[in-house]
């Protein structure tokens, strides 16, 4: 098992990293305070891991709470069951909220412990390799509002992280690759080295070979933890860890929430970034190509819809929370592994890029 530390002072927690960490006895002991502990999850995930879980959970006293799946359900709505049904068991600030599945889950169930009571403890058991990688990490929290994604939430930090490598087999492909998208995110934001160890392996990991999987899960939380010490609550650094979601966020909410998911509108959005950063004159052809190269390699797609026009495409950027008095502010390429904030760049090659893109 690895562990990885985020350094939040007197909040840091622990991410594990392992196989067989769901049903390991004793493993989240040091992190459940009281006797009440809910787990919220869905059926899908229940189905699979719920037994697991519990079998770690036998001295305390376990309530469960499932949502129906999807991110159309990561809403007020469910907040509210989930806060209801806390309620009903009369939690107090010792109790324990264990969310059990994917980001949907995870940002949903945080939130409700962030607000419930001004905060229960929480924690996270991310069941996607898109949760194990990136959601479940850093205390992002919070739920979508008709005009948006994840406009209502909190920054609410974890007491630990536990991503068992085993629950990854069970995902569809699809999932797995948009997963995928967020890992050679980190790659190309921050390590030049893992991007290239990502291109070099890019068959075993499509294999599932459990040693690759747990570095790539650990590499990505180690590059995560990193820059969620230094910059929490996204005062400048951490938005690099939003490469390409300003193009992907509008992606995603032309198409209305549905038949694309998030990875692969990140993955469609990252193209588009590094499309701007190579006609800044920051990344050579080449390495574009291995850019566009590494995505379809996991099946990733690398443009956005056809259906998408670039009017549309620019209105949606402005509703960016990065957007700052009308200003898209943009997540911009130096070289692969090295990437910076700014709205200091030419809105016309902006307009060309878009432009090309939906062309
Ligand atoms: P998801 O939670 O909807 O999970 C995808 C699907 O996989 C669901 O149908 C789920 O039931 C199923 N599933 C989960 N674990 C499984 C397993 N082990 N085997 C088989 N099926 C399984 O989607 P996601 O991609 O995990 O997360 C997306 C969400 O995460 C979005 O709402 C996004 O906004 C959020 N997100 C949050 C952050 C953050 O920092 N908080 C970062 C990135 C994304
Ligand atoms: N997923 C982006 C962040 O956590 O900041």
């Amino acid at each position: 098992m690895k562990e990885i530390t985020v350094q939040l002072d007197e909040r840091s927690y622990p991410i594990f990293i392992g196989q067989g960490l769901l049903q390991q006895a004793g493993l989240l002991k040091p992190y459940i305070s009281g006797q009440k502990v809910c787990i919220v999850s869905n059926q899908t995930v229940a189905d699979l891991y719920l037994d697991r879980l519990q079998s770690q959970l036998t001295d305390y006293q376990v309530s469960i709470v499932l949502i129906e799946d999807g991110e159309q359900y990561k809403n007020m709505d469910s907040f509210n069951r989930v806060v209801d049904h806390l309620l009903e068991q009369n939690v107090d600030r010792k109790s324990t909220v264990i969310a059990l599945g994917g980001g949907v889950i995870g940002d949903l169930a945080g939130y409700a412990a962030a607000s419930c009571l001004r905060g229960i403890n929480f924690i996270q058991i991310p069941t996607t390799l898109l949760a194990q990688v990136d959601s479940s990490v850093g205390g992002k929290t919070g739920v979508n509002h008709s005009q948006g994604k994840n406009l209502i939430g909190a920054f609410y930090q974890p007491s630990c992280v536990v991503a068992d490598i085993d629950s990854l087999f069970s995902l569809s492909q699809r999932e797995f690759s948009a997963g995928m998208a967020e890992v050679i995110k980190y790659g190309l934001i921050s390590d030049a080295d893992f991007f290239d160890w990502l291109e070099a392996n890019t068959d075993s990991i499509k294999s599932l070979d459990k040693q690759k999987l747990a570095h790539i899960v650990a590499r990505s939380c180690e590059i995560k933890a990193d820059v969620v010490s230094q910059d929490e609550k996204e005062s400048g650094l951490r938005a690099i860890l939003n490469y390409g979601h300003t193009f992907g966020h509008a992606i995603e909410a032309a198409v209305g929430y549905q038949g694309w998911l998030h990875g692969e509108a990140i993955s469609a959005g990252m193209v588009m970034a590094s499309n701007l950063s190579a006609a800044m004159g920051a990344l050579t052809e080449q390495n574009l190509d291995r850019i566009k190269n590494l995505f379809q390699a996991f099946a990733l797609p690398i443009h956005p819809p056809a259906s998408m026009s670039a009017a549309q495409m620019k209105a949606l950027m402005l509703h960016d929370k990065k957007t700052i008095d009308a200003q898209v502010r943009l997540i911009l390429l130096r070289a692969i592994g090295d990437a910076y904030v700014s709205a200091d760049y030419s809105p016309q090659l902006l307009d060309k890029i878009i432009t090309e893109a939906l062309s």
